[in-house]
């Protein structure tokens, strides 16, 4: 298998993007990261663009090893002397000249003709050679350049020593199969072709650049050009992530790899658009919030059953950890079931029929449910019956308290017709109470959440308090109210408890 090499421009062409300006402490964050990923070479910034940028890339120069750091500049001295000063301290700098080489951009751009254009690159490209042994050479707007001119101008910048020729799709304007006859046409026409990398870099204008990058790469490009999320200027460059996986997952077909790390893409990509405030769109492929999340029934059910039959990418591959099974109206039995076992429930026959009823209703309601209200869902059928079987039921309790006194609890309870009392000392009032319940039914309990609010706004409104706890792999919530808000806490705690021991019961069979 041979390599393609990865050049990530999310720093350069990406950050051409409007409003996703960057200051150099944030470029030098993503230039690590990018390093992590294990890109190829970074195209740190244009550095005679802004004084910022020139600091950022002589920032990413000096700190991140790993990768390739490149500059941009036009085919002017001034350009080229200030990328080289921003990125000489790299331990593998690069500068990348730039010229337009179609008749458009050489008239309109630039008032030359073809012959003096391609002096005007030349020159330019010598220059850069005389600073940095590594030069790249790109013939802007490439795709609408004439073919024969574009072979004359490539054969002559190798000759002057270009490590790399980069082919850009500047304007969005190929075609796939054309583009691919284009760089097979380079690779036939151009003699010296051999003595350098193929390079392309294509916009998506037509939402095709990923599309024309894949097909170079088939007919003899070895470096494709892309950006993170595929950021870029108009509609964006190719997008990184689509062509490191393309060619992972389809390898049977494509033959190449790349030394990208692909369980660094989703920090990678969520750090590029937190920082550059760009946010993902959620169908986006490989990065967007739904590339993994399976919502119909048909779908969850096959995924339970093998990954592969709605799967061609494994989430893990791409550093996704997060559940793929989102629940919504569309959902099934299969992926309710599911999710309620991976909760720790066990329910069969009418109680689930029952869960799955009110799932339906609620999910009717809600664009998608989660696994709090599920699990809100599962309680409320599971203890339906459990007012017949308490096993404890609250009678009364005292509290001592006071200004510098340890506060302390005596509670009854009642249990199959006989009072049980405790005394217990407490950090607080509702402490105590807790504390002296756990001893009178003899175990602990992990006090997750507590909450009490008033039902109404008088004075002796009512106090509902809400207790959430839990012991071993048992969690459960208890509801209590009175106009006492510690006898409320307390008869919280002990249907809480009651709700524990009818889960423990359920499990043993007894
Ligand atoms: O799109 C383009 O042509 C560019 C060049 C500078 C490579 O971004
Ligand atoms: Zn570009």
């Amino acid at each position: 298998m041979e390599k393609i090499f990865i050049f990530d421009t999310t720093l350069r062409d990406g950050e051409q993007v409007p409003g996703a300006c960057l200051n150099p402490r944030e470029k030098v964050e993503i230039a690590l990261q990018l390093a992590r990923l294990q890109v190829d070479a970074i195209e740190a910034g244009f550095p005679i663009s802004s004084p910022g940028d020139f600091e950022a890339v002589k920032a990413i120069a000096s700190k991140v090893k790993g990768p390739t750091i490149v500059a941009l500049a036009r085919a002017v001295r001034k350009d080229i002397e200030t990328a080289w000063e921003a990125i000489k301290k790299a331990e593998k700098p690069r500068i990348h000249v730039f010229l337009g080489s179609s008749d458009i951009h050489i008239q309109k751009k630039f008032g030359l003709d073809r012959e003096k254009a391609l002096e005007r690159g030349l020159e330019a490209l010598k220059f850069a050679k005389s600073l940095c042994p590594d030069v790249e050479y790109s013939t802007e707007d490439a795709s609408r350049t004439a073919p024969d001119y574009l072979v004359k101008v490539l054969e002559q910048v190798i000759a002057a020593g270009a490590t790399v020729v980069n082919i850009p799709d500047t304007v969005g304007y190929a075609v796939p199969q054309q583009f691919g006859k284009l760089i097979s046409y380079i690779k036939e026409k151009v003699p010296n072709i051999e003595n350098t990398v193929v390079s392309v870099h294509c916009h998506n204008d037509l939402g095709l650049a990923t599309a024309n990058s894949l097909i170079a790469i088939e007919n003899g490009a070895r470096q494709v050009e892309c950006t993170m999320n595929g950021l870029g200027e108009r509609a964006g460059n190719a997008s990184l992530e689509e062509i490191v996986m393309a060619i992972k997952t389809r390898k049977d077909y494509f033959n190449f790899y790349t030394s990208v790390n692909t369980r660094e893409i989703i920090k990678t990509s969520r750090l590029v658009s937190r920082l550059m405030g760009m946010p993902v769109q959620a169908n986006k492929a490989i990065v967007g919030a739904n590339a993994f999340a399976h919502s119909s029934g048909i779908h969850q059910d096959g995924i339970l059953k093998d990954r592969a039959t709605y799967e061609i990418i494994r989430p893990e591959d791409v550093g996704i950890t997060e559940h793929a099974i989102v629940l919504t109206a569309r959902s099934g039995r299969h992926a309710l079931k599911h999710k309620i076992s991976e909760m720790g429930y066990d329910l069969k026959g009418e109680e689930f029929e029952t869960v799955y009823e009110r799932f339906l209703s609620v999910a009717d309601k809600k664009k998608r449910v989660y696994d709090e209200d599920v699990n809100i869902i599962v309680q409320d059928v599971i203890f339906a019956h459990l007012a017949d079987t308490r096993l404890y039921s609250f009678e009364s309790y005292k509290v001592k308290t006071g200004n510098g006194k340890v506060p302390e609890a005596r509670v009854r309870l009642q249990k199959n017709e006989v009072i049980l009392e405790a005394t217990a000392e407490g950090d607080g009032p509702i402490d105590a109470i807790f504390k002296a319940i756990d001893k009178i039914v003899g175990a602990y309990h992990k006090l997750e959440d507590f909450q009490v609010k008033a039902v109404t706004e008088t004075k002796e409104a009512m106090g509902v308090a809400t207790v959430r706890i839990a012991r071993d792999s048992f969690r459960t919530l208890g509801r209590g109210s009175s106009t006492d808000i510690l006898e409320a806490s307390a008869r919280a705690y002990v249907e809480a408890v009651n709700r524990i021991y009818y889960l423990q019961s359920r499990q043993s069979g007894c």
